[in-house]
């Protein structure tokens, strides 16, 4: 992914990182005039893609790729945890920890709802995802137009 000198890599231990990822984002977001909604999609799917990480790995990485030739906004989170067992399930909305979540859970315990990868997808206009027993990796990106092609 083309990144322009305001791009940069956020080693992510605890939330107060994922806090300064998302503040990052929204300021490329503002320079590269994405509209406040755009800009809220990148910073939630940023924040989503770091918070899995948080949740789901040990730690690792995410790095915010702002192309100003392109107008996107993008990242790609890397880790080097379990990985994901079965990456076309948990793509889906509603499955969390191995778990298609139901009705019936009304407590999710550590689990969440689920939803985190699924809506990435749809918030951001490019969304890839590698997952192995060594680790994952996320990309993503949006343009602040919308590509005509859909891409
Ligand atoms: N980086 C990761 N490393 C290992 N497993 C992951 C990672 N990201 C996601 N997963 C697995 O994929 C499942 C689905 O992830 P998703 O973000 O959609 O839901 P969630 O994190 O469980 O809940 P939510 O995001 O709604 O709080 C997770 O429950 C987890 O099992
Ligand atoms: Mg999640």
């Amino acid at each position: 992914m083309p990144c322009s000198d305001d791009s940069r890599a956020f080693a992510l231990r605890c939330r107060a990182d994922v806090v300064e990822v998302q503040r990052f984002v929204r300021a490329c977001a503002s320079r590269l005039g994405f509209s406040t909604v755009a800009a809220w999609e990148v910073a939630t799917a940023a924040s989503e893609a770091a918070t899995n990480i948080l949740k789901h790995s040990h730690g690792g990485t995410i790095t915010i790729c702002a192309d100003d030739a392109s107008r996107s906004l993008g990242f790609v989170a890397e880790d080097c945890g379990p990985g994901i067992d079965n990456l076309e399930r948990a793509m889906h909305d509603g499955f969390s920890e191995g778990l298609q979540l139901g009705r019936e859970h009304s407590s999710y315990g550590r689990r969440g709802l689920g939803a985190g990868l699924a809506a990435m997808q749809r918030l951001m206009h490019t969304f890839s995802i590698e997952s192995t027993a060594t680790g994952t990796t996320v990309t993503a990106k949006k343009f602040s137009t919308p590509p005509a092609t859909g891409r």
